[in-house]
């Protein structure tokens, strides 16, 4: 089996998929840390230099080599599902689960990590508000095509196990 989490910057997709595949027994694939290790360059730098629609098409390639594997549960990218046919892909390999958070806590958290976020690290005060609650109302179309949609703020991996099995 396959488990997508997909879901906002900072929605907490990272923490808990590990928790998830170490109580599975399954692999655990963050996508953003397999695209730097496929390229050796940092997120921000690939984001630099070479543009955003070049990591898309690394996102695309590197989310298609992953559904080849079988017992993992991968974090994607904020924005992988709102990409291509990325979302379709997910969908069609595995259990998709949303992980939902408002954009006032997701403003909150993202504060204190937007450092390595190519799309926020130049923003700050209302300029990043605005710019988290206009984004997640665009992405929630893709987000909430999930199987399964939760609220992220107080989800524990015992609530995701229930739920798969
Ligand atoms: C992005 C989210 C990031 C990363 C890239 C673009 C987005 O992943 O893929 O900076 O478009 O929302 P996280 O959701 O893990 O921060």
């Amino acid at each position: 089996m396959r488990i997508f989490l997909i879901g906002f910057m900072g929605c907490g997709k990272t923490t808990l998929g590990k928790k998830l595949a170490r109580t599975l027994n399954y692999n655990f694939i963050d996508l953003d840390s397999y695209i730097e290790n496929k390229t050796t360059e940092k997120i921000t730098e690939i984001f630099d230099k070479k543009g955003e629609q070049y990591f898309r098409d690394l996102e695309k390639e590197s989310l298609n080599e992953i559904c080849k594997m079988d017992n993992m549960v991968l974090a994607s990218g904020g924005g992988t599902p709102c990409f291509s046919d990325n979302m379709q892909t997910m969908l069609a390999k595995g259990i998709c689960i949303y992980l939902k958070m408002e954009s006032e806590d997701l403003a909150e958290r993202l504060k204190k990590e937007k450092n390595n976020r190519p799309l926020i690290n130049q923003l700050t005060g209302n300029t990043l508000i605005d710019f988290i609650s206009e984004k997640l109302m665009e992405r929630e179309v893709f987000y909430k095509k999930a199987h399964h949609i939760l609220p992220a703020t107080n989800i524990s991996k015992t609530d995701i196990i229930k739920l798969i099995s």
